[in-house]
């Protein structure tokens, strides 16, 4: 029994749930409740230190993490609480935290002491920061922060580069005993790598008990009474499959489905390699072309080959966009030139195009600035059987395109290709070609054996088709004894 109001508050305020029916409500006057996952959420603290949520949209996530910073900031202890969205437009939970507060004369009146669009200042000395990090600013006035609690909302949509430099940081500094949050969709387009380091986490909190993982699905959602059973059946009717686990079910997109694994691809970083001004003496370059076609883009990517183990790097990279300028192909083919002759290429495989014919003829007899490409270095010039102009680079029919792939895939798992992923411009090249690799989807062909790959939706894959065009020429190497394998023309 308490013996007075300190004592009383002092029990309630261990218990969360409790605290939380008494003091808060939820915005329309009546007393909030947390659900059941809620409350498992708000005991995690006690035995973990970094805790990563997944969840289904519209579950209560925002709410509850307000209602965690506005328990946090109203208790015995001097807590730096550093709240964190992506955007300020997005700084939901501070919202609440404000909003709970305010409609609670008790709370505000005895732990209170000022609170603006920014900051919470309790009368303890107690502070609660409202932090963006949006790509705009860098995240720059957050460098630096100090903090006893970090609550990352929406951490899907904050970029890897943010989560790494300031974040991170943040979590880093072992002076002061700190609590992390995580919560978010396991959707991976902001940040390709998400998926990895939830898996990391996972795995770590198999070994550590600092780390937990929390996994809120729509269907618990609905049986715990946080969402309209109604709702997610019409949103499971009108979202693609992958979309649809994705916002809802908390699953990361079906990777079995996935044709290269973010695993594959991760693998296949080279944090030392980066792009070149020039062919350095030692090594071949080989140069993929695929021309764009309606609205998708024009992808040209060079690389660099040692011949010794037959390992490839990717060292030059330029794309058109029609979306941006609409660009003749006379001028696409002037740039294929002056990169070609800028590494002095020895192969190169042009996608072959209803234009083929015109293009191949430009590409052979030059442009105004830049001189043709002579026949043998092309991709499908057969030198023996003097082939066609006409035959010239790679025809990607089912069957063809079927073997490109799998070839593609064989190489990055031998790890015999390279991707930087530094620089900005390299960084660029590397979450594309992560995005258009990873979100290619096997489809089945019907009365056939081979498989057709296809983009998830609002992804493209025309830079994934131009290095799958260019580990060809590992594919051509393969297959000659070793004595052959010095290129010449
Ligand atoms: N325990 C609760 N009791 C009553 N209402 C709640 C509770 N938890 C959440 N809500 C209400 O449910 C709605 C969704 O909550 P919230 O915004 O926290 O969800 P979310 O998972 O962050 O959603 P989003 O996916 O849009 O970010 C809000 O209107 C919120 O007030
Ligand atoms: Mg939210």
């Amino acid at each position: 029994m308490a013996t007075d109001e300190d004592d009383l508050y002092r029990l309630l305020y261990n218990d969360v749930p409790a605290w939380t029916l008494c003091f808060l409500n939820d915005g329309v006057g009546k007393p909030l409740f947390l659900s059941k996952w809620q409350c498992e959420f708000v005991e995690l603290e006690k035995r973990a230190k970094f805790i990563w949520t997944l969840c289904s949209r519209k579950v209560g996530k925002s709410t509850v993490l307000g209602v965690k910073s506005a328990h946090d900031v109203c208790g015995p202890d001097i807590e730096r609480i550093a709240i964190f969205a992506p955007t300020h437009s997005q700084d939901f939970v501070y919202e609440n935290v404000r909003k709970f507060l305010k409609s609670s004369p008790y709370l505000f009146e005895n732990f209170i002491a000022n609170d603006n669009a920014d900051r919470i200042d309790a009368k303890n000395g107690s502070v609660i920061n409202n932090r963006s990090v949006s790509q705009n600013t860098g995240g720059a006035s957050v460098r630096g922060e100090f903090a006893t609690k970090v609550l990352v909302d929406e951490i899907q949509s904050i970029e890897k580069s943010i989560l790494n430099q300031i974040i991170q940081p943040i979590v880093a500094d072992a002076y002061s005993d700190k609590t992390v949050y995580y919560i978010g969709t396991p959707n991976n387009m902001t940040n390709p790598d998400l998926e990895a380091d939830w898996e990391r986490h996972k795995a770590r909190s198999k070994t550590n008990l600092d780390y937990a993982y929390f996994v809120v699905d729509c269907w618990r959602g609905i049986e715990e009474g946080c969402i309209n059973a109604q709702y997610i059946r019409d949103q499971q009717e009108d979202l693609p499959r992958p979309d649809f686990q994705m916002e809802y079910e908390a699953k990361f997109p079906d990777t079995s489905q996935r044709f290269y694994t973010m695993q594959m691809l991760e693998d296949c970083v080279d944090t030392k390699y980066h792009f070149l001004d020039g062919p350095r003496p030692g090594y071949t370059y080989i140069m993929a072309v695929d021309w764009a076609k309606y609205l998708n883009n024009t992808q040209i990517v060079v690389g660099e080959v040692d011949l010794r183990n037959l390992h490839l790097s990717y060292c030059e990279w330029y794309m058109f966009n029609p979306k941006e300028r609409k660009v003749d192909y006379e001028e696409q083919v002037d740039k294929v030139l002056e990169l070609f002759w800028k590494f002095n290429v020895s192969w190169i495989c042009p996608d072959s195009t209803s234009t083929q014919d015109a293009i191949i003829e430009l590409l052979k007899n030059g442009t105004e600035n830049h001189d043709g490409i002579p026949l043998p270095r092309f991709y499908g010039y057969d030198r023996d059987k003097n082939t066609d102009a006409q035959n010239l680079g790679y025809k990607a029919t089912l069957q063809k395109n079927d073997e490109m792939h799998r070839n593609h895939r064989q190489q990055l798992v031998k790890g015999r290709i390279s991707i930087p992923n530094q620089r900005p411009r390299e960084r660029r090249f590397y979450e594309r070609w992560v995005d258009e690799h990873h979100n290619l989807h096997v489809k089945n062909v019907s009365g056939s054996q081979h498989i057709r790959l296809v983009e998830g939706p609002g992804h493209d894959k025309d830079l994934a088709v131009t290095c799958a065009m260019l580990s060809l020429f590992l594919k051509e190497r393969d297959k000659k004894p070793a004595l052959m394998d010095i290129v010449g023309w």
